[in-house]
């Protein structure tokens, strides 16, 4: 019988060594300790021995299984380290392999106009403001001095909520906001959208964007306005780009004027780009009219300015020389990738 233990913890031992996964080991285990095992069977034949030999073998018997139990946990443990390392490995993502399909996003034409003209006039000072698509008539109109049968303010031009409210034709009501609530100096842009009744053609929508430009303070006159906004187009166009005041009317500035810059595509000379003019006009402007001051509480015996406001959409369409507004709104990947 002591043999027969000796034996069997040196072959034990000697098939642990070439177990190679948990499948052999769990058979091996069976071997041994299972209900047909050679242990068992060792455990069985105690009852044959006599009493004197029963403890002796016994203690023995306790302690070769105690051995090849410790044994076969030990390698348990072992492959079970050795298979979840083997399972990781072979499981490996490697974060540094591009991924499938990768759409990279980016910035709207018109916004990307936008930022840059932020960018100039937060360079000369000016803040930026903003106001409410939905507006008052009060705000929109009254206070900017438009005449009551002024052409803007009919039903056929206006989306109108009711007698009160409406959705904004431009930018000018943050004008009116922006002086009722400060005093002067004041220095702001304020970009935005605006909607009009139009019929959408390849140079109108119902929608489209705007930003508008005000300076109030003491001594402020068209000189400055002039300066700024010809400072203004050769940071956006050029050096070469001149400009051109045309006499306009708008009623909350007066005066008031259309600016036309060079057609910096033929620097003037007339081509298909500037309809052979040589000029491309780009924007509204004027002095502040002193009733508007007033309706602000703000005194035009002390205090002057100057307003101007123009079409963000349609300077992205000279910019990038886009044929079509259209183009602007109907997110059409294959067009907005190109910028
Ligand atoms: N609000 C005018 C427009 O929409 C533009 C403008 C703004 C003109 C400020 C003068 C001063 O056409």
């Amino acid at each position: 019988m002591k043999e027969k233990l000796a034996a069997m913890l040196e072959a034990a031992k000697a098939e642990l060594v070439t177990v190679e996964n948990s499948k052999v080991l769990q058979d091996l285990k069976v071997k041994y300790f299972g209900k047909k095992g050679q242990m068992t069977a060792i455990m069985k034949e105690m009852g044959k021995l006599s009493k004197e030999e029963r403890p002796k073998i016994g203690q023995l018997a306790n302690e070769v299984r105690a051995e090849v139990e410790a044994l076969i946990n030990d390698k348990m443990a072992e492959i079970k380290r050795l298979e979840l390392e083997a399972k990781l490995k072979s499981e490996a993502i490697d974060v540094t392999l591009p991924a499938n399909n990768f759409n990279r996003g980016g910035l709207h034409p018109s916004t990307i106009t936008l930022k840059q003209l932020i960018d100039i006039f937060i360079g000369m000072g000016y803040t930026v403001a903003e106001g409410p698509e939905i507006e008052t008539v009060k705000h929109n109109f009254d206070d900017l001095n438009s005449p009551i049968d002024h052409p803007s303010r009919s039903e056929s031009d206006t989306f109108y909520f009711n007698s009160e409210l409406l959705l904004r034709t431009h930018t000018s009501p943050v004008q009116i906001r922006t002086m009722l609530n400060n005093q002067p100096p004041i220095k702001i842009i304020s970009p935005g959208r605006a909607f009009r009744k139009d019929e959408i053609d390849a140079t109108h929508s119902p929608m489209f964007h705007q930003i508008e430009g005000l300076v109030v303070g003491k001594n402020v006159t068209m000189t400055d306005l002039k300066g700024t906004l010809n400072q203004f187009v050769k940071i956006l166009f050029g050096e070469q780009i001149k400009t051109k005041f045309r006499p306009h009317y708008f009623p909350f500035t007066e005066p008031s004027a259309e600016m036309d810059v060079s057609c910096y595509k033929c620097q003037g000379e007339g081509c298909k780009f500037c309809g052979n003019s040589g000029w491309i006009e780009i924007l509204g402007c004027g002095m502040v009219h002193p009733q508007v001051l007033k309706n602000c509480g703000i005194d035009p015996e002390i205090y002057s300015g100057f307003a101007f406001g123009m079409g963000l959409d349609r300077l992205t369409l000279l910019k990038y020389e886009i044929a079509d507004i259209r183009l602007l709104f109907e997110n059409d990947v294959r067009f907005l990738a190109q910028f």
